[in-house]
């Protein structure tokens, strides 16, 4: 009897980062009531070390020297420690339109010139929409934002295409099933080129060309031993954000828990990413306010601000965007939480501020942070990306080389720069709003949808969506491999492929 609660109380010590030597242990056994002898060492301790004075301090001990040091410090070695950090932040202007008529022709033409000099690059001679009536014969190449797309009563797809001249009419025909599917993850206000030749005054399209990414690349690695940890969607402030999870998990990062395997993969995190949606904010949507545990945005930001500054270590930085319950704008694209929420991070060395998207070059990795608020919109309009499926989100939207390429569903403020074009490619895309986590590999880009830590809301629950919390994603930089560390099973730490 007395070994099983040997074996407990030990356990039970190592769980919480405790390490115990037998005398110890033996001391505490002696005790009349060991289990209430642990617990109360534990609820009192002050860092990992136990002076045996406390344990006088308890009742009903039979303890005899006053020097003896009873729990000894675990020794956790953080190997990020010893690595300097190499951080490039590229900020790009997030402006105030004004919504006039000239800022979206503006917004428009920035987007179709930008992505239309990618579309360029493939040397194909391209001819301008103006000019496709008079080439009846031979196939031709055209660049066009999609301003229209439906499908006819006989199974074509009709499509409107615009450059900065004019516009045509432009038809798949349902007999090209390959290219009707195609067809069919084109996005309104996406720009695409499109091979065809005119017929009766309809420009059909026999192949489509998105911009995308470059082919032929791998996951890029580095000779240096860290790792990147994503984190989105905290949603602090809620009664449902899952503190004692996020807790463990800083306890983890800190190497107070888990075990030696475990406390060897936290010593090597060097960045952690948060994708926004980092405070649940309030007014969100209604009835908000009975979900809140916090109702002052300011502390929220508060209680972000510890956890950021007091609970993660200083030679981990932390680079971080807002999503569309932060305090900031609700449209994309989004600006950096404001100097006036977050004094302490502005003042922190080690956090980062930039906007949704926003873009890093951290250990040489470019990386894309987006919050993800235009999902809705793909999953709206796109047949195969769904809420549980993010990462076809993230693969969709750097084909499209956007972020947000719809204007007419999720807001969105137009400025004089389309700061939401892809413009590189990506080593590594972040993204939350979607609380599930997924992983991909596209054309050598990890794509990350790094969950959530807020359990499953009632609105959610009757949207139908069903989250993956507190589950961490990791990203090796050395290996270039993706994992996830589950702290969402009895708080246990687990390394999963
Ligand atoms: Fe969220
Ligand atoms: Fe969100």
């Amino acid at each position: 009897m007395r070994c099983l609660e040997a074996e407990d109380i030990v356990k039970e010590l190592e769980e919480k980062g405790f390490l115990i030597s037998p005398r110890t242990l033996k001391l505490i056994l002696n005790a009349e009531n060991p289990r209430e002898v642990a617990d109360k060492l534990i609820e009192q301790a002050d860092g990992f070390v136990i002076d045996v004075a406390e344990l006088e301090s308890l009742e009903k001990t039979k303890v005899e020297s006053k020097k003896e040091v009873i729990v000894e410090k675990t020794l956790f070695h953080a190997i990020a420690k010893d690595i300097e950090a190499d951080i490039k932040l590229i900020e790009k202007e997030v402006q105030t339109g004004e919504g006039t008529v000239e800022d979206f022709v503006q917004y428009f033409r920035n987007r179709y010139e930008k992505i239309s000099a990618m579309l360029r690059k493939r040397a194909v001679p391209i001819t301008r929409l103006l000019d496709v009536r008079e080439k009846s014969n031979g196939k031709v190449r055209v660049i066009g934002m999609l301003s229209e797309k439906r499908l006819t009563k006989n199974g074509h797809v009709f499509i409107r295409l615009e450059d900065l001249v004019t516009s045509i009419n432009a038809l798949v025909p349902a007999n090209n099933r390959e290219l009707i599917a195609k067809a069919e993850r084109l996005m309104l206000d996406e720009v695409a080129a499109f091979d065809g030749r005119m017929s009766n005054g309809l420009f059909i399209i026999n192949e489509i060309i998105e911009p995308d990414i470059e082919s032929m690349r791998t996951v890029k690695t580095i000779d240096d031993d860290i790792i990147f940890a994503m984190l989105s969607d905290l949603h602090i402030g809620s009664k449902l954000f899952m503190k004692d999870n996020f807790g463990h998990m800083l306890n983890w990062l800190k190497g107070r828990v888990g075990s030696e395997k475990d406390k060897q993969i936290a010593s090597r995190v060097k960045y952690i990413t948060i994708a926004g949606d980092i405070c649940d904010g309030i007014g969100i949507y209604p009835g908000q306010e009975n979900e809140l545990e916090i109702t002052d945005i300011y502390k929220q930001y508060e209680v972000l601000e510890q956890y950021l500054v007091e609970e993660i270590p200083e030679y981990i930085h932390v680079v971080l965007i807002p999503g569309n319950h932060d305090a900031v704008r609700n449209a994309d694209p989004q600006p950096k939480l404001p100097k006036e929420l977050v004094p302490r991070l502005y003042e922190a060395e080690n956090v980062h501020l930039l906007g949704s998207p926003g873009w890093a070059e951290l250990h040489g990795f470019k990386l894309l942070l987006y919050h993800g608020t235009s999902l809705a919109d793909f999953v709206s309009q796109l047949p195969h990306v769904t809420f549980e499926k993010p990462e076809l989100f993230m693969e969709e939207a750097l084909k499209k080389r956007h972020v947000h390429p719809y204007f007419g569903g999720k807001p969105v403020i137009p400025q004089n720069e389309d700061i939401m074009v892809i413009e590189e490619t990506p080593d590594i895309f972040h993204t939350g709003e979607a609380h599930h986590n997924a992983y991909c590999v596209y054309r050598g880009t990890v794509c990350i949808s790094s969950g959530t830590w807020q359990e499953t809301t009632e609105y959610q629950t009757k949207q139908g969506h069903k989250a993956t919390p507190a589950i961490l994603p990791i990203f090796e930089a050395k290996t270039g491999r993706i994992k996830s560390i589950h702290f969402d099973r009895e708080f246990s730490v687990e390394v999963v492929k």
